[in-house]
């Protein structure tokens, strides 16, 4: 049995970061199934305990959607209540100009799998009218340094509306957009965003407020300064 508590929840990339941060907040209240590409044994002294755990690289985006099915159903959850796809990767650009195998690698990772995910996971979530939750960036407006990222997350907000305007209530579908925050995605891109590293929010705190507009349901929102300086990382709906 994974855990106890009143919702299903499915993370991707939470063995680190923002989507790790986020698991931690939900851990206690609710029933969590992680997923990640490293081995269980690599980082389970990270997870929150209690968590379930899939292995899924989504470099492959059909076999990990169908590794996040089957660990669904191995564990005997027959739906999910939420589904937040936050696995995410990028690659510092010189120039401006991506290479082939980072553009392949960025589209596969951020946009290929998220769409074959959330198509593998509809049935488990129209059950119980499961809200499926794509994590973007503020990147996806086009952001010098990044294009071939900023692509993958201009696609999500595209592909977030138009299953929105598809699925309808049956499973209501979001898009949250984050600005900087202090993860090893910048190290892991090589980029080095030197003392700007300073203002990048926490990500406890973009956690915080994650997990609040995830209870909202509302359709797409920034998670940003903006919105952590009127208190969005202690106010807001409870998931
Ligand atoms: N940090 C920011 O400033 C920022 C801003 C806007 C949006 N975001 C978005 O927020 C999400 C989380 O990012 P983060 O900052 O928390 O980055 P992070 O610390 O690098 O975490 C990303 C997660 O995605 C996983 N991942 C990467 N490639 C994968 C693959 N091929 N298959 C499966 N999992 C994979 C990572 O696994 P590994 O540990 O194995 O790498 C990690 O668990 C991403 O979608 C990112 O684009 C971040």
């Amino acid at each position: 049995m994974i855990g106890a508590g009143s919702r299903q929840i499915l993370i991707t990339g939470a063995n680190a970061g923002i989507g790790l941060a986020l698991a931690k907040k939900l851990s206690g209240r609710h029933r969590l199934l992680l997923s990640g590409r490293k081995p269980h044994d690599e980082i389970a002294d990270l997870l929150p305990q209690g968590a379930g755990y899939i292995l899924a690289d989504q470099s492959d985006p059909e076999g990990s959607a169908q590794a996040l099915v089957g660990g669904i159903d191995g564990i005997g959850w027959d739906r999910l209540d939420n589904a937040v796809l936050n696995a995410g990767t990028g690659f510092a650009a010189v120039d401006g100009i991506d290479s082939t195998d980072a553009i392949r690698q960025t589209l596969d990772i951020n946009l290929g799998a998220a769409i074959a995910q959330a198509q593998a996971l509809y049935p488990l979530l129209e059950k119980s009218g499961g809200t499926l939750t794509f994590i973007g960036s503020v990147a996806h407006k086009g952001s010098a340094m990044v294009p071939a990222y900023a692509a993958s997350k201009a696609g999500l907000h595209g592909l977030a509306r138009a299953l929105r305007s598809e699925w309808g209530r049956r499973v209501p579908v979001q898009v949250l957009h984050p600005g900087p925050t202090k993860t090893d995605m910048h190290d892991k891109a090589g980029y080095d965003p030197g003392r700007m590293r300073a203002l990048f929010l926490a990500s406890d705190d973009v956690a915080a407020m994650m997990a609040a507009a995830i209870a909202s349901r509302r359709s797409s929102g920034t998670i940003s300064w903006a919105r952590y300086l009127v208190g969005g990382a202690f106010t807001g709906r409870r998931l």
